[in-house]
């Protein structure tokens, strides 16, 4: 049995990062695999208050980019993960075997914690942990996710083991991550170093899926790059953040390697390479977004699509969740 998961924040507008690293790679799996489950994490986005503005409007905001993205709804579900309780039920189990040790390591906790890391919520430290729990409550096999989750999955794939370790019996298969393409990693327009991300503060360093064809024009004749001309292979882009982040950007929407883009453009300056990715952004960005306005006129029939692939995700859940609790030994209750 192949059962896709897959995880998305609420935390407002998509950006291309969120697209290409992952959606993307939804979208082309989902005739492949025999389930597929997209999520909003809505109870993630609680871990940093920044992100709970508008949490009823960003989940139906993510349905509609999954659909507009091309998520197919007879091969799909779409479900918001506070709609399906077994999750943090079994979050809360994985909390009593996980070692603290393993979660101080998350680089994403130290991220997000910053300085003050004695004061940052025990939910945010606990992240991972629910992370597990979204994917292993389904026995999903694959995670499409971008680089930065690949940590996360990796605690997730240990949590497996030690969970079937402890209870002495094979409940989980171990998930595979699916980090594939150019684009598992997209950078930020303006630096190159740092990932593109809802949370940085400049509009002008993401694209974001609902951005217009004049916002888009503008954010990539903005972006950072440098006055060298291309060379003609990827790998001479070693050392240029910023010109290697465009040309994986162009790659990724063209369906080429990043060494096929350079060549094409070797020798010649951004000037001309930004207006063609400009082009391209269009063609691909700009029916999207306007397939998610579109949709998001309907906020009853949203709610509709994500009631439907919650109560397919719950029935699935509370099958598992039933071999989990007598596994771990709890009393069942009288009448299940
Ligand atoms: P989130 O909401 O930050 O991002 C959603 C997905 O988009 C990918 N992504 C990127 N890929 C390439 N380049 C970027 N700049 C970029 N930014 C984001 C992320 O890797 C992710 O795949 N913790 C997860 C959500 C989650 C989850 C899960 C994912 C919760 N439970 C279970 C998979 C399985 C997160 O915060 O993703």
């Amino acid at each position: 049995m192949k059962r896709v998961f897959s995880g998305y924040r609420p935390t407002g507008d998509i950006h291309l990062g969120n697209y290409l690293g992952a959606i993307r790679n939804c979208v082309a799996m989902q005739h492949q695999m025999d389930e597929n489950l997209i999520c909003v994490v809505d109870l993630h986005a609680l871990t940093t208050l920044e992100d709970i503005k508008n949490l009823v409007g960003n989940t139906r905001l993510m349905a509609a980019s999954f659909i507009a993205s091309g998520i197919d709804l007879t091969r799909s579900h779409i479900f918001a993960q506070s709609h399906v309780p077994a999750h943090t039920e079994l979050s809360w189990i994985f909390s009593c075997i996980t070692p603290m040790g393993w979660l101080n390591r998350m680089t994403q906790f130290k991220e997000k914690a910053g300085k003050h890391r004695e004061n940052a919520c025990l939910g945010l430290f606990a992240y991972p942990v629910l992370m597990a729990a979204d994917v292993l409550i389904y026995k999903a096999t694959h995670v499409p996710v971008g680089e930065d989750q690949k940590q996360h999955v990796e605690l997730m794939r240990d949590i497996t083991g030690l969970f079937n370790r402890e209870f002495n019996k094979d409940v989980f298969a171990l998930p595979e991550p699916i980090i594939t393409g150019p684009a598992t990693r997209i950078m930020s327009l303006r630096d190159g170093t740092a990932k593109m991300s809802k949370s940085d503060a400049s509009d002008y360093s993401r694209i974001n899926m609902m951005d217009d064809a004049d916002t888009l024009a503008l954010k990539i004749r903005k972006a950072k790059t440098d006055a060298e001309a291309l060379p003609d292979t990827a790998k001479s882009l070693e050392f240029r953040p910023e010109a290697a982040n465009l040309i994986n950007i162009y790659a990724a929407l063209a369906n080429q390697t990043p060494d096929h883009v350079c060549k094409m453009f070797a020798g010649q300056y951004f000037s001309t390479f930004k207006k063609d990715l400009t082009d391209l952004l269009i063609a691909h960005v700009l029916p999207i977004g306007q397939e998610m306005h579109r949709l998001l006129q309907d906020k009853g029939e949203l709610d509709q699509i994500l009631n439907r692939g919650a109560n397919h995700a719950s029935a699935l859940a509370e099958t598992h969740m039933k071999e989990i609790r007598e596994v771990v030994g709890l009393l069942k209750p009288l009448g299940s």
